[in-house]
């Protein structure tokens, strides 16, 4: 399978004396912050731990042995939390998860308070999701380990992005060119908004499509065209990922009716058949069935990759928590 290296043109971006590879951030809060190397060689780490977790009974690794993973959920998860906390545990780290709904949180306690409490427990590494954007920064300026953004508001879901990266690499062998339709509630995405970046940076030419109403400002600024005409969008389109109405975040009316929603951007195989004949077909999940997606659609093995991309969640969560803790470690060179 044709691969992009994370040191094109053969020259290693950043390294130590040994040739490694540096990871030259503390935390893994935005794809916005990262340089397309950096996006590559985060992809190429998890490609380690996909071959791992396929091909050996004994998963563990025992890399992260002695270290205290907290994963600090403020808001609901099934995929994110439980691939962080399978990461951690192949890796030997101990994690320990804090549900907001079961926490002092209830109790009024600060975001601040909080992540002070987490730090004097000596966390190594603290994955949060908040439903605030730019909670996840606000923790990291006051701890003392590395801390990974599992999503914070409408503003970013850097592993989401990362494992989305993974599994359209995998499948189509590189981004060059490729075409990529997101359609869906983009404006309330976190996932859009990373994968939109991460996708362009990577060169592929992604087109979002939604509502007017759905559509964030300033599209073009993350690296995407925007349209309201999904079939249009769908036209030759090499990657159709689909997304989630996001009524948590709605507080008002942004469509007429979740019927007239899936007539206009539901894809149906009928719709499917206006993106390439080999076209993949993606979603972050969890997934609203006979919405945005038809499950003559997404459970239609020979298109759909979305338990693909929740296998490469795994993988791509190892690197993430490998790399990022490799100064704790003290591995040498290693920022
Ligand atoms: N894709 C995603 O973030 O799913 P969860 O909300 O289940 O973690």
């Amino acid at each position: 399978m044709p691969q992009e290296s994370a040191a094109p043109y053969g020259l290693t971006p950043t390294a130590d004396l040994a040739g490694r590879t540096l990871f030259p951030h503390r935390h893994l809060l935005a794809i916005s912050q990262l340089k397309p190397w950096e996006i590559r060689f985060l992809l190429d780490e998890a490609e380690h731990w996909v071959a791992v977790n396929r091909s050996s009974a004994q998963k563990h690794d025992g890399r992260l042995a002695g270290l205290t993973q907290i994963n600090a959920f403020f808001e609901n998860s099934t995929r994110t939390l439980l691939s962080f906390e399978i990461a951690g545990k192949r890796l030997g780290a101990d994690v320990v998860n804090m549900h907001a709904a079961t926490s002092s949180v209830k109790k009024g306690e600060t975001l601040i308070d909080t992540a002070v409490t987490l730090n004097a427990m000596r966390a190594d590494v603290i994955v949060i999701r908040h439903g605030s954007s730019g909670a996840v920064q606000l923790i990291a300026d006051k701890v003392d380990c590395p801390v990974l953004n599992a999503g914070d508001g409408w503003h970013e879901h850097p592993t989401q992005a990362l494992l989305d990266a993974l599994t359209i690499r995998r499948r189509k062998g590189g981004f060059e060119g490729l075409i990529v339709t997101i359609c869906g509630d983009v404006l309330h995405s976190r996932v859009a908004r990373s994968n939109m970046l991460c996708l362009a940076a990577l060169g592929a030419q992604v087109r979002v499509a939604a509502p007017a109403t759905l559509t964030p400002a300033a599209v073009d600024c993350m690296g995407a065209v925007a349209t309201t005409d999904f079939d249009a969008a769908l036209d030759g389109a090499d990657v159709v990922m689909m997304l989630r109405l996001q009524n948590e975040r709605m507080d008002g009316a942004f469509i007429p009716s979740p019927r007239e929603y899936h007539m206009l951007y539901g894809l149906t195989p009928e719709r499917l058949a206006k993106a390439k004949p080999d076209a993949l077909v993606m979603h972050p999940g969890p997934m609203n069935r006979g919405v945005e997606i038809t499950s003559g659609v997404a459970d239609d093995p020979d298109r759909s990759a979305i338990t693909e991309q929740v296998e490469m969640g795994v993988a791509v969560r190892m690197a993430c928590l490998d790399v990022l803790t490799r100064s704790a470690r003290n591995i040498e060179g290693w920022a």
